[in-house]
C-alpha cells in the first residue's frame, strides 16, 4: 500500500495514486491485497493493448480515505497522448469538466441518443421485468427510458466507469415506486453478484471495452437464468451520413489517426457481439437493425459532437480566427442535413442484438 500511496496526485477533485506501466495480474498483490475480492468495487480497462502505441498510461486508483487508502475502484486509464490529448472516447468522458458533462447531458442525449433509448425500452421491457441493470448507463437516458415503463417495486442500476455520469445519472428522480441506483464500475469487472436481473441492457458502450468477451460474460453471469440481455452499438459509419461528413472532416482537418479515435462509435462489427453472446451461452440470438433520426437546433449545436469528441481539444485550442472558419467549414460538411429552419436532421442506424440467458 505504501509505495501507492507516496504517488497521490489529484484529478477530477478525486485522490489517485499513479503507477504507470503496470501489470495488472498483479494487482492485488500490489494493493496489500489477497485477491481481487478485497477491492469493494473494481474497476480495470485494459486499454494498453489496444492504445498501447499511443503514448502515455496512468493506472489510476481512487483512494476513499488516504490513511488505510481504503480502495473503491480501479481503474487503468490511456488519459492522454504526449501533446496531452485524449487518445480515446473513454479518456475523453472520464476527463468531461463539469460544463462538458452538463453539455453531453442537456445535448448530445436529447438529440443522439434518447429516442434509440426510448425504443429499446419499448421493446425490451415487459411486465415480467422487475430487476434491470444497465451497463455503462453514461448520464442516465435508457435507465429513465427503462424506469418509466417498470411496475413499482422494480429496481434499476446503472453502472458506469465515468464518475461525473454517475453523478449526473444519480441526480434524476425516479419514477415513483421504482428504485434507481448507480455506481462506478466496470464493465468486464462488474461488482454485482450472479443472477440478479431480469432484464440486462446496453447501448453505445461495447465498441469502447476492449474486452469485448469479458463484458459480455459479465453481462450474462448477473442475467438471471431466463433474463434476457439486449445489446445496441452504432452500424456502419455509412450508415449515419451526418457523422460520416463530421468524420470526413476530422480527417481533412487532423488526419488519419484523428479520424480512427473519432469513428470508434462506428467499428465494433455486429457479427462480432451475436458470436460472443452465443459464444457465452445466450439463446435465441436476434440481430436487428433500427435506424433513429438524430436532430439538433442548429449546427452551432451539432458541433458539440466534435467539442466533446477526443479530438474537441484540437477546436477549442483555435484562436477565434481559424475557429471561425472551421465553424463554417463545419456548418458547410453538414449542409445536406441542414433544413430551411436552420435545424440539423440525419438518420442513423444501429444495431440491436438481443436473447435469453438459458
Ligand atoms: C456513448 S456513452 C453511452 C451512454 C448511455 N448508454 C447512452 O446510451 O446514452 C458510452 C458510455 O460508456 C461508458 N464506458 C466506456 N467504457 C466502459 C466500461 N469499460 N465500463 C463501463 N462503462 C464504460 C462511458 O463512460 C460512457 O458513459
Amino acid at each position: 500500500m505504501e509505495p501507492l500511496a507516496a504517488h497521490h496526485r489529484h484529478w477530477q477533485g478525486t485522490s489517485f495514486a499513479a503507477v504507470p506501466n503496470i501489470n495488472i495480474a498483479g494487482l492485488p498483490g500490489k494493493l496489500g491485497m489477497s485477491s481481487t475480492r478485497e477491492i469493494g468495487l473494481f474497476a480495470i480497462v485494459d486499454l494498453v493493448g489496444h492504445f498501447g502505441h499511443r503514448g502515455v498510461y496512468d493506472l489510476l486508483v481512487q483512494c476513499g480515505d488516504s490513511s488505510r487508502c481504503a480502495v473503491v475502484g480501479v481503474m487503468t486509464v490511456p488519459m492522454s497522448d504526449r501533446s496531452g490529448e485524449p487518445v480515446s472516447w473513454t479518456a475523453q468522458f472520464g476527463q468531461f469538466a463539469d460544463d462538458q458533462a452538463l453539455a453531453y447531458d442537456r445535448v448530445l442525449v436529447p438529440a443522439v441518443f434518447a429516442s434509440l433509448a426510448q425504443r429499446l425500452a419499448a421493446v425490451a421491457v415487459d411486465s415480467s421485468v422487475h430487476s434491470v441493470l444497465d451497463v455503462g448507463t453514461g448520464s442516465g437516458v435508457v435507465a429513465r427510458a427503462i424506469a418509466a415503463r417498470l411496475q413499482p417495486g422494480a429496481q434499476i442500476v446503472g453502472v458506469d466507469l465515468s464518475p461525473r455520469f454517475v453523478e449526473l445519472a444519480s441526480e434524476h428522480i425516479p419514477p415513483q415506486g421504482v428504485s434507481m441506483r448507480f455506481q462506478i464500475a466496470d464493465a468486464v469487472a462488474l461488482p454485482l453478484a450472479d443472477a440478479g436481473f431480469d432484464l440486462v441492457v446496453c447501448q453505445h458502450v461495447l465498441q469502447f471495452v476492449p474486452g469485448l468477451s469479458g463484458a459480455i460474460a459479465e453481462m450474462v453471469r448477473v442475467t438471471a437464468p431466463g433474463g434476457h440481455l439486449w445489446v445496441v452499438v452504432w452500424s456502419e459509419l455509412a450508415d449515419s451520413p451526418l457523422f460520416a461528413a463530421v468524420a470526413d472532416l476530422v480527417e481533412r482537418t487532423w488526419g488519419s489517426d484523428a479520424h480512427e479515435v473519432f469513428t470508434t462509435p462506428w467499428s465494433l462489427p455486429v457479427e462480432r457481439i451475436a458470436a460472443e453472446m452465443t459464444g457465452a451461452g445466450v439463446k435465441a440470438v436476434i440481430v436487428q437493425r433500427l435506424t433513429v433520426d438524430v436532430e439538433f437546433d442548429s449546427a452551432q449545436e451539432a458541433m458539440w459532437v466534435l467539442v466533446l469528441s477526443p479530438v474537441g481539444r484540437r477546436v477549442l485550442g483555435m484562436g477565434q480566427r481559424e475557429r471561425e472558419t472551421f465553424a463554417h467549414d463545419f456548418a458547410e460538411s453538414i449542409a445536406p442535413w441542414t433544413t430551411t429552419q436552420a435545424r440539423v436532421r440525419a438518420p442513423m442506424t444501429a444495431w440491436v442484438v438481443s436473447g435469453h440467458r438459458g
